[in-house]
């Protein structure tokens, strides 16, 4: 289940009809879909045949030619490398869209001079339009396994803005375990605890 934050007044929403309603205001999709068609270790040919039918419902609404299953740990060479592409602000030329099958991660989504998170999980399903401005994190547990569209098959490239916005704020989902790309930043005595 998500969690929207706005961090400039600490309002946080937990309400899955309240999300959806606030995201789609934007023009951000979030819908909450079914976990139960495959066990947790199933292959990733297997998610792809399990959501067949959400896939290609997907590509019919958004135009996206392919799907895959991006799958990450702490164990996977380079994480820290691979998070850092994606942990400042960027856009895409097409729509970021993810259905997240394990783990937790964060975006933060800078509309019209604001920023809102959308924590993400199990179950959760996003669409992030081309052209928002938007960065992403993992949580503590520095692990997502989700279903990825795809509306060119010439790779997916992050445009960075080197605005800067993406260095006041920390992951909210953040734990005493995480220990990555942000570690530099101060964190409170409370938090460490
Ligand atoms: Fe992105």
């Amino acid at each position: 289940m998500a969690v929207l934050r706005f961090p400039e007044t600490n309002q946080k929403i937990e309400d899955e009809q309240k999300i959806r309603a606030e995201l789609a205001a934007v023009g951000i999709d979030y819908e909450r879909w079914s976990l139960d068609r495959v066990p947790a270790d199933a292959s990733a040919d297997a998610v792809l045949t399990a959501y067949g039918s959400e896939i290609e419902e997907m590509k019919r609404r958004g135009g996206y030619v392919m799907a895959d299953v991006i799958d990450v740990n702490r164990e996977t060479p380079n994480l820290d490398a691979m998070l850092a592409r994606f942990d400042k602000e960027h856009t895409h030329t097409e729509d970021e869209v993810r259905f997240i099958l394990a783990g937790r991660g964060i975006f933060f989504l800078h509309l019209n001079d604001k920023v809102v998170s959308v924590e993400v999980g199990p179950g959760d399903m996003l669409r992030v339009p081309r052209g928002t401005t938007h960065w992403f994190t993992l949580c503590e547990d520095r692990r997502i396994r989700a279903i990825r569209w795809f509306q060119e098959t010439t790779g997916w490239t992050p445009h960075y803005t080197d605005s800067g916005v993406d260095q006041g704020y920390q992951p909210l989902c953040f734990g005493p375990a995480y220990l990555g790309p942000r570690a530099g930043i101060t964190v409170s005595l409370d938090q460490e605890a």
